[in-house]
């Protein structure tokens, strides 16, 4: 199938690149040119595992190219996905100006084709695709919708870090189609995936993107609440939660404890449910509650290392792990921005180490001291935090942390083993 992608972000150019391996035509689209070529040059303008290998491949096989004309593109195509970023604005709402810039370009362009569907992949809030995209595209397109042109709802449900796998291998596909005609088009696309098809209406697949990402955030939080009593009681919450995750009415997955959840969705999409929710006149109290679980869970490693050394000011704190998970250089809304924001406030000397993010990391914290690797940022330390778990920091040994002025170990993820480093001391085990 011929498709047009419209956003090059890490969920548009992930899903050209799968979609590109099934052997569709795909043009990606986006304004910066820069990226542009460097997709066209076979080089990813994101880290994401597998990504740099399969662009390549797909660019060789023809199957893929990018450019920054949209209307030639969505001319040339059968299928259009808007896969543009929806940030938050100031109050926690979904900001849709590249949505609506998107839909104005797919529109002009469709004034002059034949009958295409036109699908979002971008997190909207329930009613955005029928109450701001259909109308800007039959206004645009001269056109309407059903009739001129076909629109479906599409949500994403990639993790990053294994984008290319969530999109090869999903769980399930969700369609929210504005007529029979239009998610044909998408079934007949998704039809070779193996994965269970869910056809529906828009706004239900809307809604079923932030139900999900509720929901999983809702998982963490709640394992994070049991494992503070856990901590309280003296176990370790990774054996309760084993035990619950084998009750076939949940999933053993998403049920780790820690340093709370970060990331550009889960943050982004439970803030929009909330204020959707208000602006429906529903007061989401449990969600409320979720967010504000996880903002006291990230500062509670602070709290952690002031029982064990005291006041802070002027101690040297390694902080190793920086991004919000491994396996990404992403530090959007990650644990580390407030456990660092903290130690500096207190006056600690903090010396971070990330194998990935700490180029980002620079620039919300230009002042702290970023080491080469994990030896130079535990050398002399008072105390270490551990903050993102990274397959480097699993294979820490007892002797690695020799260098260290006192062994105060604390893990906001569970990375270490107690056969390893016996002394280690976790958030929530
Ligand atoms: C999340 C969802 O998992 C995807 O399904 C969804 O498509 C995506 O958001 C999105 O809306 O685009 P992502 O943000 O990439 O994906 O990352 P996750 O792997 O879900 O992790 C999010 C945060 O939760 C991380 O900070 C991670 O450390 C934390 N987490 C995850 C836990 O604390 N415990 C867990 O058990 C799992």
């Amino acid at each position: 199938m011929k498709i047009a992608i419209i956003g090059t972000g890490y969920v548009g150019l992930c899903t050209g690149v799968g979609f590109a391996s099934k052997g569709n035509n795909v043009v990606c689209v986006d304004i910066e040119e820069e990226k542009v070529n460097k997709i066209n040059s076979g080089v990813p303008p994101i880290y994401e595992l597998d990504l740099e290998d399969m662009l390549k491949d797909s660019i060789k096989s023809k199957n893929l190219r990018a450019t920054t004309k949209s209307q030639e593109a969505v001319s040339a195509s059968e299928l259009i996905l808007i896969c543009v970023g929806t940030p938050s604005d100031e109050k926690g709402r979904i900001d849709l100006r590249y949505v609506n810039q998107a839909a104005q370009d797919i529109g002009t362009a469709l004034k002059d084709c034949d009958y295409k569907v036109v699908a979002v992949k971008s997190t909207v809030i329930p009613e955005t695709v029928e109450s701001v995209v259909i109308p800007i595209l039959e206004e645009y397109s001269g056109k309407k919708a059903g009739d001129g042109f076909g629109v479906c709802m599409n949500p994403e449900f990639l993790r990053e870090g294994s984008a290319l796998k969530d999109v090869l291998h999903p769980d399930r596909t969700v369609i929210g189609e504005f007529d029979k005609r239009s998610g044909d088009v998408l079934e007949r696309l998704y039809k070779n995936f193996n994965a269970p098809i869910l056809r529906t209406k828009i706004k239900v697949a809307e809604l079923i993107k932030y139900a999900n990402n509720g929901f999983l955030a809702t998982k963490i939080s709640y394992s994070n609440e049991i494992g503070n009593i856990c901590k309280r009681l003296g176990v370790d919450v990774y054996d309760v939660m084993k035990g619950v995750g084998m009750d076939h009415r949940f999933s053993p997955h998403f049920f780790s404890a820690g340093a709370g959840w970060g990331g550009s969705c889960f943050p982004k999409d439970v803030a929009a449910l909330i204020e959707k929710a208000k602006e429906l006149n529903y007061e989401p109290k449990l969600l409320e509650e979720v967010v504000a679980i996880n903002k006291r869970q990230k500062v509670r490693m602070v709290e952690h290392l002031e029982k064990r050394v005291g006041d802070v000011k002027d101690k040297k704190i390694s902080v190793l792990g920086l991004s919000f998970k491994p396996n990404t250089d992403d530090i959007r809304e990650a644990s580390s921005l407030d456990i660092i924001k903290s130690l500096v406030e207190k006056g600690a000397n903090v010396f971070a180490y990330d194998p990935q993010a700490m180029e980002l990391m620079k620039r919300e914290f230009p002042h702290i001291n970023y080491t080469e690797n994990v030896a130079e940022s535990l050398k002399d330390a008072d105390a270490c935090l551990i903050v993102t778990e990274w397959d480097e920091f699993k294979k820490l040994k007892n002797e690695d942390f020799d260098s260290m002025k006192t062994r105060v170990i604390l893990e906001g993820r569970k990375v270490l083993n107690k056969d390893d480093v016996p002394e280690f001391d976790g958030i929530c085990w």
